[in-house]
Protein backbone atom coordinates (compact mmCIF):
# COMPACT_ATOMS: atom_id res chain seq x y z
CA UNK A 1 0.00 0.00 0.00
CA UNK A 2 1.21 3.66 -0.72
CA UNK A 3 1.95 6.19 1.75
CA UNK A 4 -1.32 8.02 -0.35
CA UNK A 5 -3.48 4.97 0.22
CA UNK A 6 -2.31 4.72 3.60
CA UNK A 7 -3.58 8.20 4.43
CA UNK A 8 -7.00 7.77 2.89
CA UNK A 9 -6.94 4.33 4.84
CA UNK A 10 -6.58 6.25 8.32
CA UNK A 11 -9.00 9.10 6.93
CA UNK A 12 -12.01 6.72 6.01
CA UNK A 13 -11.72 5.09 9.40
CA UNK A 14 -11.94 8.37 11.19
CA UNK A 15 -14.27 9.46 9.18
CA UNK A 16 -15.75 6.07 10.24
CA UNK A 17 -15.50 6.61 14.22
CA UNK A 18 -16.70 10.23 14.27
CA UNK A 19 -20.46 8.84 12.47
CA UNK A 20 -20.26 5.70 15.16
CA UNK A 21 -19.55 8.40 18.46
CA UNK A 22 -21.69 11.24 17.60
CA UNK A 23 -24.25 10.65 14.32
CA UNK A 24 -24.84 7.02 15.35
CA UNK A 25 -26.35 8.38 18.83
CA UNK A 26 -28.86 10.63 16.76
CA UNK A 27 -29.27 8.42 14.07
CA UNK A 28 -30.25 6.04 16.56
CA UNK A 29 -32.96 8.40 18.49
CA UNK A 30 -34.11 9.70 15.85
CA UNK A 31 -35.62 6.59 14.23
CA UNK A 32 -38.91 7.41 16.80
CA UNK A 33 -41.03 10.10 17.92
CA UNK A 34 -44.01 9.21 19.28
CA UNK A 35 -46.63 11.70 21.11
CA UNK A 36 -46.77 9.04 24.25
CA UNK A 37 -47.31 11.19 27.09
CA UNK A 38 -50.21 12.94 25.74
CA UNK A 39 -53.05 10.79 24.92
CA UNK A 40 -57.09 11.14 23.82
CA UNK A 41 -58.97 10.79 27.03
CA UNK A 42 -61.78 7.51 27.00
CA UNK A 43 -63.89 7.31 29.76
CA UNK A 44 -63.14 3.80 29.94
CA UNK A 45 -59.75 4.75 31.22
CA UNK A 46 -59.96 3.63 35.27
CA UNK A 47 -61.96 5.54 37.58
CA UNK A 48 -62.24 4.19 41.20
CA UNK A 49 -65.67 4.87 43.08
CA UNK A 50 -64.10 6.67 46.00
CA UNK A 51 -60.59 7.73 44.79
CA UNK A 52 -60.17 10.33 42.37
CA UNK A 53 -57.20 9.03 40.17
CA UNK A 54 -58.32 10.06 36.99
CA UNK A 55 -61.07 12.54 37.95
CA UNK A 56 -62.88 14.06 35.80
CA UNK A 57 -65.92 16.90 36.64
CA UNK A 58 -68.90 18.33 34.05
CA UNK A 59 -66.91 20.69 31.58
CA UNK A 60 -66.76 24.57 32.33
CA UNK A 61 -67.59 26.55 29.20
CA UNK A 62 -65.89 29.16 31.21
CA UNK A 63 -63.28 29.22 34.43
CA UNK A 64 -64.24 31.64 36.95
CA UNK A 65 -61.59 32.02 39.07
CA UNK A 66 -60.92 33.90 42.56
CA UNK A 67 -56.71 34.52 43.19
CA UNK A 68 -56.29 34.93 46.89
CA UNK A 69 -52.89 36.21 47.56
CA UNK A 70 -51.07 39.17 45.51
CA UNK A 71 -47.69 38.87 46.29
CA UNK A 72 -45.00 37.73 43.67
CA UNK A 73 -46.68 34.87 42.53
CA UNK A 74 -50.18 36.09 42.64
CA UNK A 75 -49.61 39.10 40.22
CA UNK A 76 -47.76 36.79 38.16
CA UNK A 77 -50.93 34.71 37.85
CA UNK A 78 -53.01 37.43 36.87
CA UNK A 79 -50.72 38.91 34.42
CA UNK A 80 -51.38 35.44 32.51
CA UNK A 81 -55.00 34.01 33.54
CA UNK A 82 -56.92 36.85 31.93
CA UNK A 83 -55.48 35.88 28.56
CA UNK A 84 -56.51 32.62 28.43
CA UNK A 85 -59.29 32.01 26.18
CA UNK A 86 -62.87 31.24 28.32
CA UNK A 87 -61.10 32.75 31.50
CA UNK A 88 -63.09 34.93 33.59
CA UNK A 89 -61.33 36.34 36.62
CA UNK A 90 -64.42 36.93 39.59
CA UNK A 91 -62.24 37.99 42.49
CA UNK A 92 -59.04 39.09 43.93
CA UNK A 93 -57.64 38.98 47.84
CA UNK A 94 -54.69 40.27 49.65
CA UNK A 95 -54.38 41.67 53.43
CA UNK A 96 -52.67 44.38 51.87
CA UNK A 97 -54.57 46.82 49.83
CA UNK A 98 -52.02 48.28 47.87
CA UNK A 99 -51.09 45.07 46.45
CA UNK A 100 -55.04 44.32 45.55
CA UNK A 101 -55.60 47.84 44.41
CA UNK A 102 -52.47 47.98 42.58
CA UNK A 103 -53.26 45.07 40.84
CA UNK A 104 -56.44 45.71 39.80
CA UNK A 105 -55.08 48.91 37.87
CA UNK A 106 -52.50 47.19 36.45
CA UNK A 107 -54.26 43.92 35.35
CA UNK A 108 -57.49 44.91 34.88
CA UNK A 109 -58.70 48.65 34.31
CA UNK A 110 -56.97 49.34 31.41
CA UNK A 111 -57.94 46.28 29.59
CA UNK A 112 -61.01 44.68 27.99
CA UNK A 113 -61.33 42.06 30.57
CA UNK A 114 -63.67 41.47 33.18
CA UNK A 115 -63.44 43.23 36.29
CA UNK A 116 -62.86 41.34 38.90
CA UNK A 117 -64.56 42.54 42.90
CA UNK A 118 -61.71 43.07 45.57
CA UNK A 119 -61.29 42.11 48.92
CA UNK A 120 -58.70 43.06 52.04
CA UNK A 121 -59.64 41.26 54.96
CA UNK A 122 -57.90 38.54 56.42
CA UNK A 123 -60.58 35.83 56.39
CA UNK A 124 -62.65 37.54 53.25
CA UNK A 125 -60.93 33.81 51.65
CA UNK A 126 -64.00 32.36 53.07
CA UNK A 127 -66.57 35.06 52.06
CA UNK A 128 -65.06 33.88 48.20
CA UNK A 129 -64.97 30.42 48.71
CA UNK A 130 -69.01 30.53 49.32
CA UNK A 131 -69.81 32.57 46.36
CA UNK A 132 -71.73 30.41 44.03
CA UNK A 133 -70.28 32.38 40.97
CA UNK A 134 -66.88 31.05 40.78
CA UNK A 135 -65.66 27.16 39.70
CA UNK A 136 -61.76 27.65 40.96
CA UNK A 137 -60.25 29.01 44.06
CA UNK A 138 -56.33 29.70 42.92
CA UNK A 139 -54.02 29.89 46.00
CA UNK A 140 -50.95 32.25 46.01
CA UNK A 141 -50.50 32.61 49.51
CA UNK A 142 -47.65 31.76 52.76
CA UNK A 143 -47.41 28.05 53.15
CA UNK A 144 -49.43 27.98 56.33
CA UNK A 145 -52.84 29.33 54.29
CA UNK A 146 -52.13 26.69 51.66
CA UNK A 147 -54.35 23.69 53.34
CA UNK A 148 -57.14 25.64 55.10
CA UNK A 149 -58.21 27.54 52.14
CA UNK A 150 -57.44 24.08 50.02
CA UNK A 151 -60.12 22.45 52.02
CA UNK A 152 -62.37 24.94 52.77
CA UNK A 153 -62.74 25.67 48.78
CA UNK A 154 -63.05 21.93 48.17
CA UNK A 155 -65.85 21.79 51.17
CA UNK A 156 -67.42 24.76 49.21
CA UNK A 157 -68.00 23.32 46.10
CA UNK A 158 -65.00 25.19 44.57
CA UNK A 159 -61.95 23.42 42.42
CA UNK A 160 -58.36 24.83 44.04
CA UNK A 161 -55.27 25.22 42.38
CA UNK A 162 -52.88 25.86 44.77
CA UNK A 163 -48.96 27.46 45.51
CA UNK A 164 -46.04 24.83 46.27
CA UNK A 165 -46.30 23.34 48.64
CA UNK A 166 -49.97 22.31 49.02
CA UNK A 167 -49.44 21.23 52.25
CA UNK A 168 -46.83 20.78 55.41
CA UNK A 169 -47.49 18.06 57.78
CA UNK A 170 -48.66 14.25 56.44
CA UNK A 171 -51.58 15.10 58.46
CA UNK A 172 -52.91 18.56 56.24
CA UNK A 173 -51.71 16.16 52.88
CA UNK A 174 -54.46 13.65 54.55
CA UNK A 175 -56.87 16.19 54.89
CA UNK A 176 -56.62 17.32 50.99
CA UNK A 177 -56.52 13.54 50.00
CA UNK A 178 -59.78 13.13 51.63
CA UNK A 179 -61.40 16.23 50.85
CA UNK A 180 -61.06 16.13 47.61
CA UNK A 181 -62.22 12.49 47.61
CA UNK A 182 -65.36 13.36 49.11
CA UNK A 183 -66.11 16.43 47.46
CA UNK A 184 -65.51 15.08 44.33
CA UNK A 185 -63.55 18.32 43.24
CA UNK A 186 -60.03 18.71 41.72
CA UNK A 187 -57.28 19.78 43.74
CA UNK A 188 -54.06 20.51 41.95
CA UNK A 189 -51.12 21.69 42.98
CA UNK A 190 -49.63 24.75 40.93
CA UNK A 191 -45.84 22.59 39.99
CA UNK A 192 -45.15 24.50 36.92
CA UNK A 193 -42.03 22.81 36.74
CA UNK A 194 -43.19 19.89 35.16
CA UNK A 195 -44.02 21.51 32.36
CA UNK A 196 -40.53 23.41 31.14
CA UNK A 197 -39.68 22.43 27.96
CA UNK A 198 -36.75 20.43 28.74
CA UNK A 199 -38.48 18.49 31.70
CA UNK A 200 -41.41 17.14 29.48
CA UNK A 201 -39.26 16.48 26.57
CA UNK A 202 -38.01 14.05 28.54
CA UNK A 203 -41.11 12.92 30.26
CA UNK A 204 -42.02 12.24 26.48
CA UNK A 205 -38.47 10.86 25.80
CA UNK A 206 -38.94 8.15 28.62
CA UNK A 207 -42.28 7.15 28.06
CA UNK A 208 -40.79 6.39 24.52
CA UNK A 209 -38.44 4.02 26.29
CA UNK A 210 -35.20 5.87 25.16
CA UNK A 211 -33.63 5.43 28.76
CA UNK A 212 -34.81 1.88 28.82
CA UNK A 213 -35.81 1.42 32.83
CA UNK A 214 -35.44 4.56 35.03
CA UNK A 215 -33.51 3.53 37.93
CA UNK A 216 -32.40 6.55 39.69
CA UNK A 217 -33.12 9.84 39.40
CA UNK A 218 -31.96 13.39 41.01
CA UNK A 219 -33.76 16.66 41.99
CA UNK A 220 -33.04 19.49 43.84
CA UNK A 221 -34.12 23.15 44.86
CA UNK A 222 -31.12 24.77 45.24
CA UNK A 223 -31.51 28.72 44.92
CA UNK A 224 -29.75 31.42 46.82
CA UNK A 225 -32.55 33.14 48.46
CA UNK A 226 -30.09 35.00 51.60
CA UNK A 227 -31.26 38.18 50.21
CA UNK A 228 -34.77 37.94 49.31
CA UNK A 229 -35.36 36.28 52.52
CA UNK A 230 -33.94 38.97 54.56
CA UNK A 231 -35.44 41.90 52.78
CA UNK A 232 -38.22 43.84 54.32
CA UNK A 233 -40.37 44.14 51.17
CA UNK A 234 -40.17 40.98 49.12
CA UNK A 235 -41.96 37.94 51.29
CA UNK A 236 -44.55 39.05 53.01
CA UNK A 237 -44.05 39.38 56.89
CA UNK A 238 -40.74 37.45 56.19
CA UNK A 239 -42.83 34.49 56.02
CA UNK A 240 -39.98 32.56 54.15
CA UNK A 241 -37.53 33.27 56.41
CA UNK A 242 -39.62 32.43 59.58
CA UNK A 243 -40.27 29.05 58.62
CA UNK A 244 -36.45 28.36 58.15
CA UNK A 245 -35.77 29.64 61.46
CA UNK A 246 -38.08 26.99 63.12
CA UNK A 247 -37.66 24.21 60.76
CA UNK A 248 -35.68 21.50 59.44
CA UNK A 249 -35.22 19.03 56.35
CA UNK A 250 -36.37 19.39 52.69
CA UNK A 251 -38.54 22.41 53.35
CA UNK A 252 -39.58 22.91 49.55
CA UNK A 253 -39.44 19.70 47.62
CA UNK A 254 -41.72 20.06 44.80
CA UNK A 255 -39.94 21.66 42.46
CA UNK A 256 -37.30 18.89 42.34
CA UNK A 257 -39.67 16.23 42.88
CA UNK A 258 -42.29 16.59 40.65
CA UNK A 259 -41.02 16.32 37.56
CA UNK A 260 -39.32 13.16 38.50
CA UNK A 261 -42.43 11.59 40.41
CA UNK A 262 -44.22 11.84 36.99
CA UNK A 263 -41.32 10.15 34.88
CA UNK A 264 -40.90 7.53 37.62
CA UNK A 265 -44.79 6.38 37.37
CA UNK A 266 -45.49 7.32 41.11
CA UNK A 267 -48.94 5.83 41.40
CA UNK A 268 -49.52 5.48 38.55
CA UNK A 269 -47.46 1.85 38.53
CA UNK A 270 -44.81 2.48 41.27
CA UNK A 271 -44.57 4.29 44.91
CA UNK A 272 -42.35 5.79 46.99
CA UNK A 273 -42.12 3.40 50.00
CA UNK A 274 -39.22 5.48 52.58
CA UNK A 275 -37.29 7.72 52.67
CA UNK A 276 -33.95 8.71 54.83
CA UNK A 277 -33.21 12.49 55.15
CA UNK A 278 -30.03 14.08 56.41
CA UNK A 279 -29.08 17.65 57.08
CA UNK A 280 -25.44 19.79 57.47
CA UNK A 281 -25.50 22.27 59.91
CA UNK A 282 -26.56 25.65 59.58
CA UNK A 283 -24.02 28.12 58.60
CA UNK A 284 -25.29 30.58 56.12
CA UNK A 285 -28.08 32.48 57.52
CA UNK A 286 -26.52 33.29 60.72
CA UNK A 287 -22.89 33.92 58.84
CA UNK A 288 -25.69 36.56 56.57
CA UNK A 289 -27.25 38.39 59.30
CA UNK A 290 -23.98 39.06 61.35
CA UNK A 291 -22.13 40.05 58.46
CA UNK A 292 -24.59 42.39 56.22
CA UNK A 293 -27.52 43.28 58.34
CA UNK A 294 -27.22 46.60 60.34
CA UNK A 295 -27.10 46.45 64.44
CA UNK A 296 -30.63 48.16 63.83
CA UNK A 297 -32.20 44.74 62.06
CA UNK A 298 -34.62 42.62 63.80
CA UNK A 299 -32.29 39.84 62.23
CA UNK A 300 -29.40 40.38 63.44
CA UNK A 301 -27.87 38.04 65.46
CA UNK A 302 -30.79 35.20 65.29
CA UNK A 303 -30.52 31.82 65.29
CA UNK A 304 -32.03 29.26 62.71
CA UNK A 305 -33.02 25.61 62.71
CA UNK A 306 -32.75 25.04 58.97
CA UNK A 307 -29.58 23.21 57.81
CA UNK A 308 -28.03 24.74 54.70
CA UNK A 309 -28.18 21.88 52.80
CA UNK A 310 -30.10 18.99 53.34
CA UNK A 311 -29.92 15.74 51.14
CA UNK A 312 -33.11 13.47 51.03
CA UNK A 313 -33.10 9.66 49.82
CA UNK A 314 -35.78 7.93 48.35
CA UNK A 315 -36.51 4.28 47.81
CA UNK A 316 -39.72 3.44 45.36
CA UNK A 317 -41.45 0.09 45.76
CA UNK A 318 -40.18 -1.28 42.26
CA UNK A 319 -36.20 -0.59 43.50
CA UNK A 320 -35.78 2.68 42.04
CA UNK A 321 -33.54 5.78 44.07
CA UNK A 322 -34.38 9.49 44.24
CA UNK A 323 -32.03 11.96 45.78
CA UNK A 324 -33.45 15.18 46.87
CA UNK A 325 -31.68 18.26 47.54
CA UNK A 326 -32.63 21.42 49.13
CA UNK A 327 -30.28 24.66 49.99
CA UNK A 328 -31.51 27.74 50.07
CA UNK A 329 -29.11 29.84 51.77
CA UNK A 330 -25.41 29.02 49.74
CA UNK A 331 -23.96 31.26 47.14
CA UNK A 332 -24.54 28.33 44.19
CA UNK A 333 -25.88 28.91 40.77
CA UNK A 334 -29.80 27.98 40.59
CA UNK A 335 -29.95 24.10 39.84
CA UNK A 336 -32.95 21.58 40.04
CA UNK A 337 -30.12 19.14 38.79
CA UNK A 338 -32.62 17.00 37.23
CA UNK A 339 -30.96 13.72 36.45
CA UNK A 340 -32.33 11.07 34.91
CA UNK A 341 -30.57 7.25 34.84
CA UNK A 342 -31.88 4.42 33.02
CA UNK A 343 -30.61 1.24 31.86
CA UNK A 344 -30.14 2.69 28.46
CA UNK A 345 -29.72 6.34 28.09
CA UNK A 346 -28.83 9.48 30.86
CA UNK A 347 -29.87 12.96 30.51
CA UNK A 348 -28.92 16.14 33.45
CA UNK A 349 -30.62 19.42 32.80
CA UNK A 350 -28.10 21.45 35.51
CA UNK A 351 -25.32 22.74 36.06
CA UNK A 352 -25.13 21.83 32.35
CA UNK A 353 -27.49 20.18 29.54
CA UNK A 354 -25.39 16.60 29.24
CA UNK A 355 -27.21 13.09 27.54
CA UNK A 356 -25.70 9.97 26.51
CA UNK A 357 -27.08 6.61 25.30
CA UNK A 358 -25.97 3.15 25.00
CA UNK A 359 -23.95 2.46 23.96
CA UNK A 360 -21.95 4.94 23.28
CA UNK A 361 -22.40 6.57 27.03
CA UNK A 362 -19.13 7.57 28.16
CA UNK A 363 -19.20 10.73 26.09
CA UNK A 364 -22.12 12.80 26.54
CA UNK A 365 -24.00 14.67 23.23
CA UNK A 366 -23.18 18.23 22.30
CA UNK A 367 -25.17 20.85 22.87
CA UNK A 368 -26.48 21.05 19.56
CA UNK A 369 -27.47 17.18 19.18
CA UNK A 370 -28.84 17.61 23.21
CA UNK A 371 -31.27 20.56 21.79
CA UNK A 372 -31.84 18.69 18.63
CA UNK A 373 -33.24 15.66 20.22
CA UNK A 374 -35.27 17.95 23.14
CA UNK A 375 -36.96 19.25 20.29
CA UNK A 376 -37.69 15.97 18.58
CA UNK A 377 -39.15 15.13 21.49
CA UNK A 378 -41.34 17.67 22.32
CA UNK A 379 -44.58 16.80 22.25
CA UNK A 380 -46.98 18.23 19.88
CA UNK A 381 -49.66 19.52 22.29
CA UNK A 382 -46.08 21.59 23.96
CA UNK A 383 -44.90 23.16 20.56
CA UNK A 384 -48.63 24.43 19.87
CA UNK A 385 -48.66 26.90 22.53
CA UNK A 386 -44.97 26.96 22.66
CA UNK A 387 -44.70 30.65 21.24
CA UNK A 388 -47.85 31.88 23.11
CA UNK A 389 -46.61 30.55 26.11
CA UNK A 390 -42.92 32.45 25.45
CA UNK A 391 -44.95 35.51 24.66
CA UNK A 392 -46.87 35.74 27.80
CA UNK A 393 -43.98 34.43 29.93
CA UNK A 394 -43.72 32.94 33.47
CA UNK A 395 -40.62 31.79 34.11
CA UNK A 396 -39.85 31.18 30.45
CA UNK A 397 -43.20 30.08 29.49
CA UNK A 398 -43.95 27.07 31.91
CA UNK A 399 -46.29 28.72 34.31
CA UNK A 400 -48.54 29.64 31.06
CA UNK A 401 -47.93 26.32 30.27
CA UNK A 402 -49.41 25.06 33.34
CA UNK A 403 -52.11 27.18 33.79
CA UNK A 404 -52.91 26.28 29.87
CA UNK A 405 -53.19 22.83 30.78
CA UNK A 406 -55.47 23.46 34.03
CA UNK A 407 -58.11 25.78 31.58
CA UNK A 408 -57.83 23.16 29.08
CA UNK A 409 -58.83 20.06 31.01
CA UNK A 410 -61.68 21.71 33.26
CA UNK A 411 -63.42 22.93 30.06
CA UNK A 412 -63.01 19.47 28.34
CA UNK A 413 -64.15 17.77 31.66
CA UNK A 414 -60.87 15.99 31.72
CA UNK A 415 -58.62 14.56 34.44
CA UNK A 416 -55.79 17.11 35.25
CA UNK A 417 -52.38 16.58 34.50
CA UNK A 418 -51.81 16.57 38.38
CA UNK A 419 -54.03 14.87 40.98
CA UNK A 420 -54.39 15.38 44.82
CA UNK A 421 -52.14 12.59 45.58
CA UNK A 422 -49.11 13.89 43.42
CA UNK A 423 -49.89 16.99 45.73
CA UNK A 424 -49.79 14.91 49.12
CA UNK A 425 -47.09 12.55 48.52
CA UNK A 426 -44.54 15.73 46.96
CA UNK A 427 -45.80 17.83 49.83
CA UNK A 428 -45.75 15.08 52.45
CA UNK A 429 -41.56 14.93 52.18
CA UNK A 430 -41.65 18.27 54.34
CA UNK A 431 -42.54 16.55 57.51
CA UNK A 432 -41.06 13.67 56.36
CA UNK A 433 -37.57 14.75 55.66
CA UNK A 434 -37.80 16.83 58.94
CA UNK A 435 -38.53 14.03 61.01
CA UNK A 436 -35.92 11.44 59.90
CA UNK A 437 -33.45 14.31 59.83
CA UNK A 438 -33.88 14.86 63.11
CA UNK A 439 -34.14 11.05 64.31
CA UNK A 440 -30.32 10.87 63.21
CA UNK A 441 -31.28 10.34 59.68
CA UNK A 442 -33.38 7.11 60.44
CA UNK A 443 -35.68 5.55 57.76
CA UNK A 444 -39.21 6.66 57.58
CA UNK A 445 -42.36 5.37 55.79
CA UNK A 446 -43.84 7.27 52.88
CA UNK A 447 -47.58 7.19 53.38
CA UNK A 448 -49.96 5.33 50.35
CA UNK A 449 -52.38 8.62 50.31
CA UNK A 450 -54.13 6.09 47.16
CA UNK A 451 -54.62 3.39 49.79
CA UNK A 452 -53.28 0.63 47.78
CA UNK A 453 -54.56 2.36 44.48
CA UNK A 454 -51.12 3.21 43.11
CA UNK A 455 -51.27 0.20 40.71
CA UNK A 456 -54.64 0.85 38.97
CA UNK A 457 -53.24 3.02 35.79
CA UNK A 458 -49.72 2.11 34.68
CA UNK A 459 -48.09 5.28 33.99
CA UNK A 460 -48.29 9.18 33.42
CA UNK A 461 -50.92 10.32 30.95
CA UNK A 462 -51.74 14.28 30.02
CA UNK A 463 -55.10 13.93 28.38
CA UNK A 464 -56.61 15.66 25.13
CA UNK A 465 -60.16 15.98 24.15
N1 LIG B 1 -44.16 27.84 41.54
C1 LIG B 1 -43.18 28.73 41.62
O1 LIG B 1 -42.33 28.86 40.75
C2 LIG B 1 -43.12 29.60 42.83
C3 LIG B 1 -42.21 30.65 42.89
C4 LIG B 1 -42.24 31.47 44.01
C5 LIG B 1 -43.13 31.21 45.04
N2 LIG B 1 -43.99 30.18 44.95
C6 LIG B 1 -44.99 29.92 45.99
O2 LIG B 1 -46.01 30.90 45.86
C7 LIG B 1 -46.52 31.24 47.15
C8 LIG B 1 -46.44 32.74 47.36
O3 LIG B 1 -45.11 33.17 47.26
P1 LIG B 1 -44.78 34.69 46.99
O4 LIG B 1 -43.35 34.77 46.62
O5 LIG B 1 -45.78 35.26 46.08
O6 LIG B 1 -44.98 35.30 48.47
P2 LIG B 1 -45.49 36.76 48.84
O7 LIG B 1 -45.11 36.96 50.25
O8 LIG B 1 -45.00 37.74 47.82
O9 LIG B 1 -47.06 36.66 48.67
C9 LIG B 1 -47.92 36.14 49.65
C10 LIG B 1 -49.12 37.08 49.71
O10 LIG B 1 -50.11 36.52 50.57
C11 LIG B 1 -50.76 37.62 51.18
N3 LIG B 1 -51.55 37.19 52.34
C12 LIG B 1 -51.15 36.91 53.61
N4 LIG B 1 -52.22 36.57 54.36
C13 LIG B 1 -53.31 36.62 53.54
C14 LIG B 1 -54.70 36.38 53.74
N5 LIG B 1 -55.19 36.02 54.93
N6 LIG B 1 -55.53 36.55 52.68
C15 LIG B 1 -55.06 36.93 51.47
N7 LIG B 1 -53.76 37.18 51.24
C16 LIG B 1 -52.89 37.01 52.26
C17 LIG B 1 -49.62 38.56 51.54
O11 LIG B 1 -50.06 39.87 51.79
C18 LIG B 1 -48.77 38.44 50.26
O12 LIG B 1 -49.12 39.45 49.33
C19 LIG B 1 -45.70 30.43 48.13
O13 LIG B 1 -46.40 29.28 48.43
C20 LIG B 1 -44.45 30.05 47.37
O14 LIG B 1 -43.88 28.85 47.82
C21 LIG B 1 -44.01 29.37 43.85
Amino acid sequence: MSLKEGIWVVFFFFISFINYEFIGQIKEIDSTNHDQLFSYWTNSLYQGERNVINLTCPPLDTVRIAVIGLGNRGQMALERLPKIKGVKVIAIADIDSNKVNSSFHKYFEQFEFFKPDRYYLENDWKEICKRTDIDLIYVCTHWDLHTPIAVYAMENNKHVAVEVPAALTVKECWNLVKTSEKTRKHCIQLENCMYDFFEISVLNMAQNNKFGELVHAEGAYIHDLRSLNFSKTYYWDFWRLRNLQKTDGNTYPTHGLGPLAHLLNIHRGDRMTYLVSMSSKEFGLSKYSNEKLSDENIWKGETFTKGDMNTTLIRTYKGKTIMLQHDVTSPRPYSRIFTISGTDGFVQKYPINSMSFSPQSHRTLNGDQISDTILKYEPSAIKNIKQKAKDIGGHGGMDYIMDYRLIYCLQNGLPLDQDVYDAAEWSSIVELSKKSTKKGSIPINIPDFTKGNWNKVNKVTYFLK
